[in-house]
């Protein structure tokens, strides 16, 4: 009986052991204490969004036609804990709540342009024609910038959306391998609409964003208020789920923020190639894999003298390749620039200038 216990303890310490190593990427070795604040890292994220608008589950007004169920393009960032695409109980912002109105994104757009420091990578989920659907994108996530929001509006709805504020993905200093979290619906506050296709009339003054529940907003006419049950099941659910991790790559992380998603596509496609198991790569080796690889010139020389004394003429100034790319790495930029110089004024002789 005893022995058994025993037994039976040591079994349940080895399946615990079991857990950790498979929890681990380098599949083996334990990191205790990795952190996701290295500089450098840059970790690459797939967003799926799986929807469950169906007249089974949310069987009140539910909209037959003109039009029928479905979401709008989901607009997502990434940022740092700075920022809030929008927070529960606070006025949505304008943009925001432009969003969650007509599902256009431009104002949010614009507004975010303005905040470069506190984003990082911005995705788009492209539109779900129906209820029931999903969608997904990619996007990055790095050391200093490692928290994702998102929003989709409901259509139709007034000003009603799904969305995540702020859900970080590193935590205790591991960068997540795969999460799912239930989402419920959003009420913008800028609509006093209770239905799905109720006229749009402005709340004044303008509401604060509320979790639309069972029992909010709590009248009758409300397209969600069912007193019967306690909690609406989720309409949705978003899962983001960890794709790779590159270390080390100050100068790429830099770039990424800039590119478009189809140029992301092609750097990752290249990253791939240079070091085709990355994500299983010890990232305390600290190996400079990518920068080693990219040309890197040196300063501008100081300007030449201008080839015309007299008149309108050109200088130049140049700089050197220190080290030239290799295969995968950034190419060499312009090693000469050229520029006018002089002018007609500088010439004592101006009628010999002119002398065609
Ligand atoms: C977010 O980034 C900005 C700009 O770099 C910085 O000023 C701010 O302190 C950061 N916020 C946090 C919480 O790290
Ligand atoms: C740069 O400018 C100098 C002075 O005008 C000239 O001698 C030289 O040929 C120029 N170099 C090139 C590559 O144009």
């Amino acid at each position: 009986m005893h022995t058994k216990l025993v037994l039976l303890l040591s079994m349940v310490a080895i399946t615990v052991q079991r857990a950790t190593a498979a929890g681990n990427p380098i599949g083996g070795a334990v990191f205790s204490e990795e952190s996701c604040h290295k500089t450098g890292v840059l970790v690459f994220y797939r967003i799926k969004l799986v929807t469950s608008w169906s007249k089974k589950l949310f069987p009140k007004h539910y909209p037959e036609f003109r039009p029928p169920p479905q979401w709008s393009m989901t607009f997502g960032q990434t940022h740092n804990d700075s920022f809030h695409l929008f927070q529960l109980k606070h006025p949505a912002s304008v943009p925001v709540a432009t969003f969650a109105e007509t599902g256009q994104a431009a104002a949010l757009e614009e507004s975010l342009a303005g905040q470069q420091d506190v984003l990082f990578d911005e995705f788009r989920l492209p539109k779900i024609r129906k209820g029931k659907g999903e969608s997904e994108a990619t996007f990055f996530v790095d050391g200093t910038h490692s928290s994702v929001s998102f929003i989709t509006k409901i259509i139709p709805s007034p000003d009603w959306f799904i969305g995540v504020d702020s859900f970080n993905l590193c935590s205790r200093g591991r960068w997540l391998e795969k999460v799912t979290i239930p989402i419920h619906p959003l009420d913008a506050g800028t609509s006093s609409g209770l239905t799905f296709t109720s006229p749009k009339w402005p709340t004044n003054p303008r509401g604060l964003v509320e979790r639309i529940t069972a029992r909010y907003p709590l009248h009758f006419a409300s397209s969600f208020f069912y007193p019967e049950i306690k909690h609406l099941p989720p309409i949705a659910h978003v899962t983001f789920t960890k794709i790779k991790e590159y270390h080390n790559h100050n100068n790429v992380h830099k770039k990424v923020k800039k590119l478009k998603y189809k140029q992301r596509t092609k750097l990752l496609r290249k990253l791939n190639q240079r070091q085709p198991q990355l994500g299983a790569v010890d990232s305390s080796s600290g190996n400079d894999i990518l920068s080693d690889k990219d040309c890197r010139v040196s300063a501008w020389s100081a300007w030449s003298p201008c080839s015309k004394t007299c008149g309108l003429g050109k200088r130049n100034r140049t700089r050197n390749v220190l080290q030239s790319h290799r295969l995968g790495g950034v190419e060499c930029p312009a090693l000469i620039e050229t520029e006018w110089c002089g002018s007609a004024r500088q010439c004592a002789e101006v009628d010999g200038y002119f002398r065609w």
